[in-house]
């Protein structure tokens, strides 16, 4: 059995990450999303909220699983007994930064390979920051995340005028 885990804060999802997510399962037979429950960052979403917008927009993949964690990634994909981790390369300044988990990683678990996929062009510029910062200001995120997320934020960020970016 096939299995990697794609961990992440995805704080939100964005259609980058689903992006990933959809090419990587097709690699594998199974896919498990790890949720990171980062203490030192202060999301938007709870774990739980995160959790459960992946599951939404996920439903209609058959293969993946989406689990939360706690601690070091290649523990979380050694515990889910898999053989990859899956990490989405967007642009030049993505590198550094993932050549150095990869190849930490790799020293602490040499059984687990990173597969890289470089994300489709029109992902290639998206994050979960730029999403909430431009929903922050009242633009429109209709492009950058499924309509539920961007429901979810509108209810974060604007909870009393009720404004839909969907
Ligand atoms: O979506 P993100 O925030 O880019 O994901 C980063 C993530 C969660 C993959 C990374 O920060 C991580 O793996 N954190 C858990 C702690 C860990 O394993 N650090 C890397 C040590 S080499």
């Amino acid at each position: 059995m096939k299995r990697a885990v794609y961990p992440g804060s995805f704080d939100p999802v964005t259609y980058g990450h689903l992006d990933v997510i959809r090419r990587s399962a097709a690699l594998v037979d199974e896919l498990i999303v790890g949720v990171l429950q980062n203490n030192h960052k202060n999301p938007l979403f709870s774990l739980q909220e995160r959790v459960k917008i992946l599951h939404e927009v996920t439903k209609d993949m058959s293969n993946v699983r989406i689990e939360s964690f706690t601690g070091l990634s290649i523990d979380f994909v050694r515990t889910c007994g898999a053989q990859f981790l899956v990490r989405g390369l967007r642009a030049i300044t993505d590198f550094d930064y993932e050549l150095q988990m990869a190849q930490t990683n790799r020293i602490m678990a040499k059984e687990i390979d990173t597969i890289f996929l470089t994300t489709s062009l029109e992902y290639a510029y998206l994050s979960s920051s730029t999403v909430k910062e431009v929903a922050y200001y009242g633009g429109d995120i209709s492009k950058f995340v499924p309509p539920e997320v961007a429901q979810a934020i509108s209810r974060k960020i604007h909870p009393q005028t009720g404004i839909s970016e969907a």
